[in-house]
């Protein structure tokens, strides 16, 4: 059974909404990094460490997670609607969105190091992580946008 052209005309109402979650995911990946870096600022068992802790958290909970389940749903019904599985500019795209959810994987992870006061980083070295999502971001919209 072929899913080509399922949505029909709902097409564009899932990829408005693909796109919306993409904004508040993105919102996400940029801030929890800037979160850490400001968490290293406190001292490990503080009244700011708990808040921190906190604060990321809620980040993680209501925001970054649940924004990429909904980006992975609405963009596999727009690759199936579409096709797209042998185009170079999807092929391409698709690769850099599971390298960005693999930092996502890695930011959880890291919340999690802090949360047990565990710092293996350096300010220095998550400042630089900071780049990643928007590196990656301005890639894969060049990608679906002008389709090289
Ligand atoms: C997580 C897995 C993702 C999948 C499977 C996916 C898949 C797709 C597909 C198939 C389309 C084309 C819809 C069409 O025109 O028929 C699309 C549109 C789009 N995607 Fe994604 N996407 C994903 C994640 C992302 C991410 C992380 C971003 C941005 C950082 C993004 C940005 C966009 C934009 C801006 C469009 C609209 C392009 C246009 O209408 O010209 N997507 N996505």
């Amino acid at each position: 059974m072929s899913l080509v052209g399922f949505l029909g005309a709902t097409m564009l109402w899932v990829k408005a909404g693909h796109i919306i979650f993409v904004i508040f995911l993105m919102a996400g990946l940029f801030m929890m990094p800037r979160f850490f870096v400001y968490h290293h600022q406190v001292p490990v068992g503080s009244d700011e460490d708990g808040k921190w802790i906190e604060r990321e958290d809620r980040l993680r909970r209501i925001i970054l997670n649940p924004s990429l389940i909904i980006v992975w749903i609405f963009g596999l019904m727009l690759a199936f609607n579409g096709d797209y599985w042998r185009e170079g500019w999807f092929i391409a795209k698709f690769l850099l969105v599971i390298a960005l959810s693999g930092y996502h994987g890695w930011m959880i992870g890291y919340f999690k190091k802090l949360q047990k006061g565990d710092r293996p980083l350096s300010e220095k070295q998550l400042r630089l992580l900071n780049e990643v999502p928007g590196i990656a971001a301005a890639i894969i919209v060049i990608l679906v946008v002008v389709r090289p």
